[in-house]
């Protein structure tokens, strides 16, 4: 791969929007030089019990006036199955390591405290079965999360044999009481979250013993899941660039490499948000260039988290069995005024549409490490996809990068050169331009490309060499201002719309709005 994001002295052109000139970029594809396999996994969620995220944003209950199945909402799982979610994590998360899957099964509910976000009440009606149910509805594979903080290896072990169990265990009888004879398929398990902090303050030399005891005794016993399909297992990683998370990473993939045969995982979670300053967050509303430009330099510093845990893991992982999951990751802006501070519930703009295109553009380049990303979180809660509010729901800016960005689930990454130019407010520079290119299953040919530059267009040339293309179609996505919205009263603000792309001379000529992201399909 040879992407070259080349800063290049352009000249500053202070035009306004409507009138500014186009930048000219050119691309060249080679599709001869196919990579990795971009997971679809990459594309997955995260849904804590935070906030709205599950309740009201998942769960309002079958006895609700809002169109529910089995009291999941039917307007959120016709969005989420529209985009073809692969996977959804839960139950936290910090919440994941104070929760008791018992008290969430069967038909007495206990009510408990949720001291990590707003101290509200949690009253486990959405629980073990209601997650595999809402799953089933959406179409994606579960990513539980098992409690190492305060729960027990015994405990985790119960809930993985009550969930998988074939045989007439007593478990697999109360399973089968519960409404589900059959054993459920868990694809992915992560083996807590952030343990070295809101997970249990852990060294790494305490977690490992942990990462030891929890990986033998979490069995999944589903008869499917024995030769293929098998559940893999996610260990703790790094939460960030700071020293400490280096030596955390080294000292779990060693432990890997000198693995006997009762230790295994598949997996090292890695955890990045993009704040620019954690005491003074952004705001996701009524903001400007400046702190568009700001933090979609923030969102770029994934790319050196990735290069450089990757390198890591090649050490002790040379042949990359070990996937990088990056399971949560997004913008965390400030709180909106007048909601729970607890609940982390802000708004998605167009400038979280180019940060989600930019990190999921890193997670594709590095698509033989990073093999699934949960974006945080699915609803209400930080970089949503979809925000509710009783029986309104909204989609989006971010939603609508997701479904323009569908053909790339497991595609194939093929690389794409092209000089980035510079973009520049203040003193802070980014690439104007990024770009990733893949071919699906069917060999059609898919290149998404953003434009950072919020003031000016871009004329885009793309090199086919051994491509003859015939067309070429496709969508952008694309707002008056940086922080356009789409609000529960004008829900269409910021939704895809037709571009129209040439082939002229055997290129691929296409002009892109600033700030915008733009999905094409070439016919060959
Ligand atoms: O996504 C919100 C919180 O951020 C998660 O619970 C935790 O894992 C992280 O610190």
């Amino acid at each position: 791969m040879r992407v070259r994001l080349i800063s290049c002295a352009l000249i500053i052109v202070t035009l306004t929007a409507p009138f500014a000139a186009a930048q000219k970029v050119d691309l060249t594809i080679d599709a001869s030089k196919a990579g990795a396999k971009i997971d679809r996994n990459i594309f997955g969620q995260f849904a804590e019990h935070l906030g709205h995220g599950v309740y009201e944003g998942i769960w309002v209950g079958p006895g609700s006036a809002i169109p529910n199945t089995r009291g999941i909402r039917n307007d959120v799982v016709a969005a989420l199955k529209a985009i073809k979610v692969p996977n959804v994590r839960w139950p936290g998360g910090c919440f994941a390591d104070e929760y008791h899957w018992r008290k969430g099964i069967g038909p007495e509910r206990p009510e408990t405290l949720n001291p990590n976000w707003g101290g509200v009440i949690e009253p486990n009606t959405f629980g073990t079965h209601e997650f595999m149910d809402f799953l089933d509805q959406i179409g994606a594979e579960a990513y539980l999360s098992v409690n190492v903080g305060s729960g027990t290896p015994q405990e985790a072990a119960e809930w993985l044999e009550y969930l998988t169990t074939a045989q007439p265990t007593a478990l697999a009888k109360e399973r089968a009481a519960n409404g589900h004879p059959a054993p459920y398929k868990i694809a992915f398990l992560g083996i807590g979250n952030e343990s070295w902090d809101c997970g249990g303050n852990m060294t790494p030399e305490y977690y490992l013993s942990q990462l030891k005891v929890y990986s033998r005794f979490v069995r999944n016993f589903n008869p499917t899941q024995q030769e293929k399909q098998q559940m893999l297992k996610i260990a703790v990683g790094p939460g960030g660039g700071e020293t400490r998370f280096a030596e955390w990473t080294e000292a779990v993939m060693k432990a890997w490499q000198n693995r006997q045969w009762s230790l295994d995982f598949n997996g090292l979670s890695l955890h990045n948000y993009t704040v620019v300053n954690w005491e003074k967050k952004f705001a996701s509303v009524g903001f400007g260039e400046a702190e568009y430009n700001q933090i979609l330099k923030a969102t770029l510093e994934m790319e050196g988290l990735v290069s450089k845990y990757s390198a890591m893991m090649d050490k002790y992982d040379p042949q990359k069995k070990v996937a990088l999951v990056v399971d949560e990751w997004g913008a965390w802006y400030a709180p909106l005024p007048g909601s729970n501070p607890g609940f982390l519930v802000q708004q998605n703009s167009m400038r979280d549409a180019i940060l989600a295109a930019l990190n999921l553009n890193v997670f594709a380049r590095h698509a033989d490490r990073v093999r699934m990303a949960n974006i945080a979180q699915m609803i209400n809660v930080l970089q949503a996809v979809i925000l509710t509010d009783k029986g309104k729901m909204v989609l989006t800016p971010t939603y609508y990068v997701y479904k323009m960005y569908v053909p790339f689930q497991d595609a194939t990454f093929v690389p794409v050169t092209f000089d980035a130019g510079t973009y520049t407010n203040g003193n802070v520079s980014l690439p104007r331009v990024d770009a990733i290119a893949a071919k699906d299953k069917a060999g059609k040919l898919w290149l998404e490309i953003t434009n950072v530059d919020p003031n000016q267009p871009a004329e885009i040339e793309v090199s086919l060499p051994g491509i003859t293309a015939k067309s070429a179609a496709g969508e952008t996505l694309t707002a008056p201002r940086v922080d356009s919205v789409n609000s529960f009263d004008a829900p269409n603000a910021v939704v895809p719309k037709p571009i129209s792309a040439k082939i002229q001379g055997g290129k691929l000529a296409v002009k892109l709005e600033p700030k915008s992201v733009t999905v094409i399909s070439v016919e060959q």
